[in-house]
């Protein structure tokens, strides 16, 4: 078996991004953009993916997120982000956001939002790439391979279910 087929770690694919908040990241609650910050998660989660795949990556869905509390100018945003599990093309990446202001005296990094991404493989002409296994190692990367499945099933089901209810609407 090749090295590639064997698999990649967890530790492997994490990627971290940072960023100052500065005025033009801003709403007129002078709070950051929901956006700006799905953003970065984007950028960051697609990295670990990129890591995972050793090849293109697109972003297929995102799932529900929550922002927590508002993340203020001058904050300190921190997104890493590493693959919990791949199926057959796609891969569930999981992201956490954290943030430290010393403008406002939080100066160990408070967690404000976690996200999970699913990513698919291409190569250059678009085609599907089959994907790599992840080898959890720690009893938490285990933890989280195996709720991958769960969430996936849950999103696949979701997924069905609007397609036949969209389907009944249409008919
Ligand atoms: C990604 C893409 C090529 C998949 O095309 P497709 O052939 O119709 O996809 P399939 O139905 O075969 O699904 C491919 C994989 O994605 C998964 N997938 C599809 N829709 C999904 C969803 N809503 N949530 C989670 N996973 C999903 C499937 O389960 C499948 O996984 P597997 O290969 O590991 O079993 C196509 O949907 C696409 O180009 N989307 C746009 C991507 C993009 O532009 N992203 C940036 C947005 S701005």
């Amino acid at each position: 078996m090749s090295e590639e087929t064997q698999g990649h770690t967890v530790a492997s694919t994490c990627a971290e991004v940072f960023e100052m908040v500065t005025q033009g990241d801003l709403n007129i609650y002078g709070t950051m953009f929901g956006g700006k910050l799905l953003s970065m998660i984007d950028k960051c989660a697609g990295l670990s993916a990129f890591r995972h795949a050793g090849a293109g990556v697109v972003t297929v869905a995102i799932d529900r997120v929550e922002f927590h509390r508002p993340i203020r100018q001058g904050a300190i945003v921190t997104v890493r982000s590493c693959v919990n599990r791949s199926f057959n093309s796609s891969m569930e990446v999981g992201a956490v956001v954290t943030m430290e202001n010393p403008w406002e005296s939080v100066l160990t990094p408070v967690k404000v939002c976690k996200a999970y991404l699913t990513f698919v493989a291409l190569d250059p002409s678009g085609k599907k790439l089959t994907l790599p296994p992840i080898l959890p190692e720690t009893e938490e990367e285990k933890r989280r391979f195996a709720q991958a499945e769960i969430r996936r099933a849950h999103r696949i089901a979701l997924s069905a279910e609007l397609s036949a209810e969209e389907a009944k609407k249409g008919a």
